[in-house]
């Protein structure tokens, strides 16, 4: 059984990794539209522009292998690629689930600008920016959501850290036990904190660099 507390501690003793420019215009675009302290509001921005680069690799996949299907190093390469991309979606859009349950739960009633427009048109922006992104340089966009998880990863910790009451308030909807299982909201964000720490250590192992120790193993690129 993963020991999410240590888990956490963890993140909060490892620096955050040297972002480079592409990913600080991201976090700062971010920053200077939902404030710089994570909220409930930020973290559904977050999650909803998660899966994208996902699926754009999917995609870029797909399409390669409509005429690669012959080169067996193609096909197993893009096979990893689309398997972890599809996973770590499905992954990402349960952060997007439990976010909304928690809001819900809270009455935290939606902005029809903030919580509706705004991240339907940065996601538009970033759909764009990403398949493009993937067309060009795959290796960058990887490494770029290498450090975007990192981010993630580091967000959420601090989040649970910053609000000690989370580990107070049980959890009662059934969306946030789905994976995991926790019994209280501060062990669902050491949760999520942690699967995006998988999600950072997979995308550093397709970029062929080391991964950072922990309870989940970096495997698709192996
Ligand atoms: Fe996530
Ligand atoms: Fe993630």
């Amino acid at each position: 059984m993963v020991n999410l507390r240590k888990e956490q501690e963890a993140t909060l003793a490892r620096p955050r990794m040297a972002y480079k420019p592409m990913a600080r215009m991201l976090f700062w675009g971010m920053d200077l539209f939902y404030g710089k302290a994570l909220t409930l509001r930020k973290v559904q921005l977050l999650e909803i522009l998660a899966r994208i680069p996902y699926q754009a690799w999917e995609l870029r996949q797909y399409l390669r292998l409509t005429h690669l299907y012959e080169d067996g190093e193609s096909v197993d390469k893009g096979r990893r690629i689309t398997t972890w991309a599809r996973e770590a979606q499905d992954n990402e859009f349960w952060h997007l689930l439990v976010v909304n349950e928690r809001m819900r739960q809270l009455g935290i009633q939606k902005h029809w600008f903030w919580d509706r427009w705004l991240p339907r048109i940065a996601a538009f922006k970033y759909r764009l920016f990403s398949r493009l992104l993937s067309l060009i340089d795959i290796q960058t966009a990887f490494y770029l959501n290498a450090q975007f998880e990192d981010h993630a990863e580091h967000e959420y910790m601090q989040f649970v850290q910053d609000h000690p009451e989370l580990d107070n308030e049980k959890v009662e909807g059934a969306v946030a036990r789905e994976h995991g299982n926790a019994e209280t909201w501060g062990d669902v964000f050491r949760r999520i904190g942690l699967d995006e720490r998988e999600h950072m250590n997979n995308s550093l192992a397709f970029c062929g660099l080391p991964t950072v120790a922990g309870a989940d193993e970096a495997s698709p690129a192996s």
